[in-house]
């Protein structure tokens, strides 16, 4: 499957470096196209050479060191690695390639070509134990995840420092494997198709301090734009009031309340090919919001709220549909799931709806796992198992692609 791949390997300084050498020669031997970049820290551990004689190319190891007589070189260099490449594994990932990544600094090839890249990049975290558990490291991994970057956990065992814990070099089949499952994944399939992916709850304002909010955590919204993004696909997402982080390549535009949302999703729905309202937009806001802080009233009365509707943006969609642009809703219901979610997919003008269950484990608000049911306008209902928020995000753009 890597046959003719190009994979670019980023070594950085870590004592794991000798094994990234068995890492170069077994990828060649799948029949990818395999180059090798290197950090002036890696050049410590294992010498250019012996990367090049494996690889069959150059190795690059230093921004400044290309041969000088040819200035466009020097000018499109990070650019030409980064777009060679169909994916960027670093091996080992040093603690403080991982934090540069974070923040994206990018003092060294290996920095700026990560920054520059929209390939897949998968990290192998390699470093001692202590460090790797530090909860510096950790944040910035999560970090690094949540944005799509692959990471590959360390083997748990004996360590050069003499410790023992996590920090080895996973076996070089398991990250081979890795290598394959992402580019599997992240098939172009959705190239020049343009995305437009709603996420996350809208806040309705009661006064400047209070609002209506809902619980959803916006993960199901981004898993998709991630999911897309990785496909090849143009994503923009409107994204209401969460904490997550905005995936690689995707063009973020945040909203807080439903009219906002209104506002964003109609300025890019007309250019979109198909557009995932997986947002749980607030159904009612409080008719008007007080100009200043609503003051508590005596101990025992109480303070009516009157709500007025807001608008439903899929609806205004579904009514405004192009023949060929596919639309997307979710729903969750806590009665009659099935009927209600075919009422909507109808009433909406939809392709199809997926429909969010909260009575099963696993599935619904914040949780990194969901059970969903597919439901289409034509053919059939399809319930799908318990799986990752991604998986899920996979799924539903396999179905939408057949419909584009
Ligand atoms: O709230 P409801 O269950 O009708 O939500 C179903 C679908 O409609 C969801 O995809 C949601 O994003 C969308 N919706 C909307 N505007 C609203 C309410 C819901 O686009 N005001």
């Amino acid at each position: 499957m890597l046959r003719g791949k190009h994979i670019l390997v980023g070594v950085t300084g870590g004592i794991a470096a000798y094994k990234v050498c068995y890492l170069v020669r077994d990828l060649r031997k799948t029949g990818a196209d395999v180059k090798v970049i290197m950090t002036e820290a890696a050049t410590r551990f294992v010498a250019p050479l012996t990367f090049s004689a494996l690889s069959g190319h150059d190795v690059a190891t230093d921004l400044w060191s290309v041969n000088q007589s040819s200035a466009s070189d020097i000018a499109t260099r990070h650019i030409d690695l980064a777009t060679w490449a169909d994916a960027f594994i670093v091996a080992p990932a040093s603690a403080n390639t991982i934090a540069k990544l974070t923040y994206g600094l990018s003092d060294n090839l290996l920095t700026i070509i990560a920054l520059a890249s929209r390939c897949p990049i998968l990290l192998a975290p390699t470093m001692d134990a202590d460090m790797y558990i530090n909860p510096v490291t950790q944040q910035n991994i999560g970090r690094l995840q949540e944005r799509g970057y692959v990471v590959i956990p360390p083997d748990e065992g004996d360590l050069a420092s003499g410790l023992k814990g996590p920090g080895r070099l996973p076996e070089i089949q398991v990250i081979i494997e890795t290598i394959e499952h992402t580019l599997d994944k992240s098939a172009q399939d959705l190239k020049g198709k343009r995305i437009l992916v709603t996420a996350g709850p809208t806040f309705e304002s009661i006064d400047p301090v209070r609002f209506l909010g809902n619980r959803s955590s916006g993960k199901m919204g981004f898993a998709i734009a991630k999911a897309a993004a990785q496909r090849g696909a143009e994503v923009t997402l409107v994204a209401g009031p969460v904490s997550l982080e905005t995936p690689r390549s995707v063009r973020r535009i945040d909203v807080e309340s439903a009219a906002q949302m209104h506002e964003a999703v109609h300025a890019h729905a007309s250019k979109a090919h198909a557009v995932i309202m997986a947002a749980a937009v607030a159904d009612y806001k409080p008719q008007a919001a007080a100009k200043n802080k609503i003051k508590k009233q005596g101990p025992a009365e109480s303070l009516t709220l009157e709500l007025a509707s807001t608008p439903d943006i899929l609806l205004s969609l579904g009514e405004k549909k192009k023949k060929g642009t596919v639309l997307v809703g979710f729903a969750l219901e806590t009665d009659n799931e099935l009927l209600n979610a075919q009422e909507k997919l109808k009433k909406k003008n939809l392709d199809f709806i997926v429909l969010n269950s909260l009575k099963e484990k696993g599935a619904g608000f914040g949780t990194e796992t969901n059970v969903v049911t597919i439901v289409p306008r034509r053919g059939k209902i399809e319930k799908l198992p318990l799986m990752s928020k991604f998986d899920v995000a996979n799924e539903i753009l396999n179905r939408l692609k057949n419909l584009l």
